[in-house]
């Protein structure tokens, strides 16, 4: 069997990603610091899949623990990257940490890579990438703009330190994978997004303001350039997304990629408001939430959703789920956390 390391395998995608692994047959070993996710995780994966993935909790900061850990796994044939720090506010106030976190952690893991007989890589990227893109649908030649915070500055730092290293180790076969927004949980509802404190993202805001968790959502700005004045993103099951990580592993493992450093979107290409997020999660809830209108957020872009005729054609995955599909596995994941 195949050995794929997961970094950041008990988070929110990386937990779903290694369902979809297993699924294919993969042999998983996940490392995680634990920092902003639970070992609980690993029962979740275990009672969908039946197959228990091998776990060591380590922090990528220390070079020397990564260097051990890849002397024991010489036969890994590839990487998926998902440890990194992800809070856009946080990092406002902590650049260092996360320069650090994000950026070293990758450059420690890119030289062991280097050193396997498979080096064979993904990262997780953003479309925070592009900023407010001139034109929709943002395709991957759209022009990357200076990032809004030190989070999204890591991963087009991220996405630099990759090309560089293919620019001059052709032995290294990368893709980054830019997503849009991710949401929703795994329709079994044992594994989901767990956010830890307040929700900064719009949809476990909805579930836990409908769980009674929250008082009340405040929609930020309803008075942007857009059909109804909501801000436009193209929301992208978890699922799905974690089968497009399968699929450019699997593009790797048998040489198929195009060259050895390749992007591509993983969205919808569906763009919809902050109000259709709320109608669809009514519908699939059966129940009215409660939200008010607030001013603008800061850094907000009025509109990001993805050309996907890259992924489509050339990557050969496409969404399946519907924003409604999405919505429900949120609130079904919601209402098992919280014995609803
Ligand atoms: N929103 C609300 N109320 C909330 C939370 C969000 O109205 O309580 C709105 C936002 O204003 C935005 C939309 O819902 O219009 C989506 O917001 P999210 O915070 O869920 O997602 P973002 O598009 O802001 O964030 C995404 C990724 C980040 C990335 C960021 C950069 O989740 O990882 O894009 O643009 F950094």
């Amino acid at each position: 069997m195949k050995k794929i390391l997961v970094t950041g395998g008990l988070g929110f995608i990386g937990s779903h990603t290694v369902v979809e692994l297993q699924n294919e047959g993969f042999d998983v070993v996940i490392i995680d610091d634990l920092s902003n996710s639970s070992v609980d995780v690993l029962e979740g994966i275990t009672s969908i899949t039946g197959k228990i993935p091998l776990f060591e909790k380590l922090d990528l900061k220390e070079k020397s623990s990564v260097e051990s850990f890849f002397q024991n796994h010489k036969d890994i044939v590839g990487v998926i990257h998902f440890a990194a720090s992800k809070a856009v506010g946080e990092s406002v106030e902590k650049p260092l940490d996360y320069y650090e976190n994000n950026l070293n952690t990758l450059i420690y893991i890119l030289k062991e890579v280097l050193n396997l007989n498979a080096s064979n890589f993904i990262f997780s990227s953003s479309c925070t990438v592009y900023g407010q893109a001139e034109k929709m649908p943002i395709t991957e030649t759209a022009p990357i703009q200076a990032a809004e915070s030190p989070y999204g500055n890591t991963k087009q730092i991220g996405e630099e330190i990759i090309r560089d290293t293919c620019n001059v180790k052709s032995e290294l076969n990368a893709i980054a994978l830019r997503y849009f927004n991710p949401i929703g949980a795994h329709p079994s509802a044992k594994i989901g997004e767990l956010p830890i404190g307040v929700p900064q993202n719009l949809v476990p805001y909805i579930t836990q303001t409908a769980a009674g968790l929250r008082a009340c959502l405040s929609v930020f700005g309803n008075d942007y350039p857009t059909p109804d004045g909501t801000c436009i993103r193209d929301y992208i099951h978890v699922v799905d997304l974690a089968k497009a990580h399968v699929i450019a592993l699997k593009r790797l493992v048998e040489n198929k990629n195009a060259s050895n450093f390749e992007t591509f979107n993983i969205g919808t290409g569906v763009g919809s408001s902050v109000l259709e997020v709320i109608n669809s999660f009514e519908k699939a809830s059966g129940q009215s939430l409660n939200y008010k209108i607030a001013p603008r957020r800061e850094g907000d872009v009025i509109s990001a959703y993805a050309h996907t005729e890259k992924a489509n054609t050339i990557l050969g995955w496409k969404a399946q789920s519907s924003l409604d599909d999405a919505m429900q596995s949120a609130w079904d994941w919601e209402k098992h956390i919280r014995n609803i």
